[in-house]
């Protein structure tokens, strides 16, 4: 039986099952919903990621987790022991890597709008890298690097004005984003420029990312081949040499059949290839690399399972199968008509004879979590596993409707524990003043 996730299988018993634990026992254990995650699926693609830097760039760069993608203490940890680096875009996700013992030299922090606390926080606990987004930012830098008595290491966000095949709204590679400064305007060039003129402020890098799900080698082949020749600029025009070069992240991975992944160490093998060469001919000396996957580490490694409640057949117009949670812990329908494949955990390979569409409890229509399905004959009470949620699921999630968040719990080798706890109806009124 083939799923969208490797590490799913169909045990003795005839249940789906995860990194070798039953689905549906884990359901009856922790209560639905529930986020359940393969560690060693995490852990197998960090590793593909840190080997195909070794191998294709002789080790000379560091893969950073995006952990926008999915945060909290436990991933870190993974993340850390995986030795990759992480990508920050907020106060609360530096704290989160802090709090779980990650090294603030291996983190670096993005964002098109810090705030001046975010960035006090930042400088103040020696954050790797600010990846700088606009002349406001630099000077907020190096008012609070005089202030502490810091040099900030630094990139800049620059756009290479690539156009990668992706929904529009996680596409950032073209001038008109609200993310970084563009090469083709000159923006680009004024910033570094500028920041070239601050004392506390040691500018190592340039950045860039032009989207995410991306199913193509050539938009980040041509994009490191834009930014190789960048960095000659800079240094013609400035002296400035570009010690470290990051790509962005972006990687897509398989949501349904329809989506034909390419294998992730290909990436990091194709823009080597293009740097290595671009560098030797352009006389610049190789730049240390940075990658940054989010969802290619942890999508394909995570599933939700809800438990199914009321089933209206409407006759001649749809079948609605509804779940016990919906767009407050997966809201990637609702946001970018996101399509994802779902199994029952109980009847994994039973066969696909009814199309429905499966929606959540939430009180909105457009609250869907999969339109349009062919599902196996689904009762209220059965179990229903939508896969691939590992990524930008848990980490979107909200408390829309006053819901509580579902917990995540991670298995391993079989065995199961909670990395993130459900919240409950005290978490969700903690903040509430009478
Ligand atoms: N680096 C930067 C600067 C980014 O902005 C992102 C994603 C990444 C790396 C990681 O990209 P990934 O490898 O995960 O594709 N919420 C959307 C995705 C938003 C991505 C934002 N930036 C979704 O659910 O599809």
């Amino acid at each position: 039986m083939d799923f969208v996730m490797d590490c799913l299988g169909v045990n003795e018993n005839g249940n789906l099952s995860i990194g070798g634990a039953d689905v549906t026992e884990l359901a009856k254990q922790y209560g639905t919903p529930l986020y359940i995650m393969d560690e060693e699926e995490i852990r197998r693609n960090c590793r593909i990621y840190a080997d195909a830097m070794k191998k294709y760039y002789d080790g000379n760069g560091l893969v950073l987790y995006a952990s926008k993608a999915f945060s909290c203490k436990y991933m870190y940890k993974i993340a850390l022991e995986e030795g990759l680096g992480v990508d920050t875009v907020s106060g609360g996700e530096i704290y989160t890597a802090l709090s779980a013992g990650f090294p603030a030299e291996k983190i670096y922090f993005h964002g098109n709008n810090k705030t001046w606390d975010e960035l006090e926080f930042a400088i103040k606990n020696d954050i790797g890298c600010i990846v700088i987004d606009n002349s406001d930012e630099v000077d907020r830098i190096e008012e609070i690097a005089e202030e502490y008595g810091k040099k900030v290491k630094a990139m800049f966000r620059v756009s290479p004005g690539v156009d990668a095949h992706t929904h529009d709204f996680i596409k950032t590679g073209q001038i008109d984003s609200k993310f970084g400064a563009a090469i083709e305007t000159g923006d680009a060039l004024k910033l570094i420029k500028y920041t070239a003129t601050k004392k506390n402020i040691n500018i190592v890098g340039i950045h860039c990312h032009i989207g995410s799900q991306i199913f193509e080698l050539s938009p980040f082949c041509e994009t490191a081949e834009i930014m190789l020749s960048f960095m000659e600029k800079i240094k013609s025009e400035t002296g400035i040499e570009i010690k470290e070069l990051n790509l962005g992240g972006g990687f897509g991975i398989k949501y349904t059949e329809k989506d034909k992944p390419i294998d992730f160490d290909k990436f990091i093998e194709a823009v080597s290839k293009v740097v290595k060469e671009k560098a030797e001919e352009k006389g610049l000396e190789c730049p240390f690399i940075l990658m940054e996957p989010g969802r290619s580490v942890v999508a394909s490694a995570g599933l939700t399972v809800y438990e199914v409640g009321t089933v209206k057949r409407i006759e001649n117009v749809r079948n609605y199968v509804c779940v016990d949670g919906g767009m407050c812990d997966n809201p990637r329908f609702i946001l970018y008509g996101a399509e994802y494949d779902a199994v029952l955990p109980e009847r994994p390979t039973a066969k696909r004879c009814e199309k429905v569409t499966v929606a959540g409890k939430c009180c909105e229509s457009g609250d869907v979590l999969i339109e349009d399905i062919m599902m196996p004959e689904i009762k209220k009470g059965d179990l229903l596993a939508v896969l691939a949620t590992g990524a930008y699921n848990y980490s979107m999630s909200s408390n829309y409707n006053r819901i509580p968040r579902p917990p995540v719990v991670m298995v391993k080798d079989g065995e199961s524990k909670i990395v993130i706890k459900r919240e409950t109806y005290e978490d969700i009124i903690k903040n509430d003043i009478l």
